[in-house]
C-alpha cells in the first residue's frame, strides 16, 4: 500500500458520501452529518464571511471546498491534498473561477507554492494537520499566505501534560500514519505559532465531540469482518479510545499578526 492509498479509507463502510474526517458527533445522526458538523465548526473558527478567499489545506475529496460557498459565501477556495487521485476529482466537477487545487505535501517546506502571497482571508485544514508531522510547513505555508489579520483554523492531536504515551500507543500511531515525534503539547503550539506570526491563539479541546463520537459510531456498526478495510476502521475507532490516555483531539485558531 503506497502512502497515498493508505487515506483512501473505505467510507462506503460507514456511509457513502464526500466527507472523510473523524466527525464532530455532539449533534448528529450520521457520519456524513458529524463529518460536515466538525467542518463548520473549523470554519466557524476561521471566522468565514462572504467574499473571502479561502485556502484548504488536505481537503480530501473537496467537500469542505463546496461548504465555505454555501454556508459562508467564500467567494474563491483554492486547495492542496496530498492524493492526486482527488485533486484529479475535484478540478475535474469545479468550474474555473471557484479556485484551484494542487497536489502538496505538507510534511515538506513548500518554497515553490502556486499561492498567491498575503491574499488569504482564511486558511483552513480539517482533520488532518497530525499527518503533517512537524507543523512548522504548514504554520509558514499559512503565515506566508494569509493577509494580515487573516485567520488560520484547524484540528489536530496535541499532548497532554504529564502523561506519557505507552509504546503500543505510539506504534498504533506510526501505524495510522501520526508520527508522534512531533506531537506538541499547548505551550508549544502556542509558541510555534506565535513564532510564525500569529497572536490570539485560541486552543478548544473536542476529545467527547470527535474521539469518544468516532468510536461509539463505529462500535455499533455490524463489523464486515472479511474486509480488510473494514478492520482500518475498527483499528481507527479503538485509536480514538486509546489516544485519550496521552493526546487531546483539539481546534486550534489563530490570527495573522499585522505586519
Ligand atoms: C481525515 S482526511 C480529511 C479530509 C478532509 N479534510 C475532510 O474533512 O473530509 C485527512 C486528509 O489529509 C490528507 N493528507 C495526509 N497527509 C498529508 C500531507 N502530508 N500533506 C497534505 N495532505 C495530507 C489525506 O490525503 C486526507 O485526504
Amino acid at each position: 500500500m503506497t502512502s497515498a492509498d493508505f487515506f483512501d479509507l473505505d467510507i462506503d463502510l460507514l456511509e457513502p458520501g464526500p466527507w472523510s474526517n473523524l466527525g464532530d458527533w455532539s449533534q448528529a445522526g450520521s457520519y456524513q452529518e458529524a463529518c460536515r458538523h466538525l467542518a463548520e465548526r473549523v470554519g466557524k473558527a476561521a471566522h468565514l464571511n462572504s467574499g473571502n478567499l479561502v485556502l484548504d489545506i488536505a481537503c480530501g475529496f473537496g467537500a469542505s471546498l463546496d461548504l465555505w460557498v454555501s454556508a459562508y459565501g467564500a467567494a474563491r477556495v483554492d486547495a492542496v491534498e496530498f492524493r492526486p487521485s482527488c485533486v484529479s476529482a475535484i478540478n475535474q466537477r469545479r468550474t474555473a473561477g471557484a479556485g484551484k487545487a494542487v497536489v502538496g505535501d505538507m510534511r515538506h517546506c513548500w518554497k515553490d507554492h502556486p499561492f498567491p502571497r498575503g491574499a488569504y482571508d482564511a486558511v483552513i485544514s480539517v482533520d488532518a494537520a497530525y499527518h503533517f508531522g512537524s507543523l512548522r510547513p504548514f504554520i509558514n505555508l499559512a503565515a506566508e499566505t494569509l493577509r494580515p489579520g487573516g485567520r488560520l483554523a484547524f484540528t489536530t492531536i496535541m499532548r497532554k501534560p504529564d502523561a506519557t504515551a505507552p509504546l503500543l500507543l505510539k506504534m498504533a500511531l506510526r501505524l495510522a500514519r501520526v508520527n508522534t515525534q512531533h506531537m506538541y503539547l499547548q505551550n508549544d503550539l502556542t509558541n510555534a505559532l506565535a513564532q510564525g506570526g500569529f497572536d490570539h491563539c485560541n486552543i478548544e479541546i473536542l476529545d467527547t465531540q470527535v474521539l469518544s463520537g468516532f468510536e461509539k459510531f463505529v462500535a455499533q456498526l455490524s463489523p464486515v469482518v472479511f474486509n480488510p478495510r473494514w478492520w482500518q476502521i475498527s483499528g481507527t475507532a479503538r485509536l480514538c479510545r486509546s489516544l485519550r490516555q496521552a493526546y487531546h483531539y483539539v481546534l486550534v485558531s489563530a490570527e495573522r499578526k499585522s505586519n
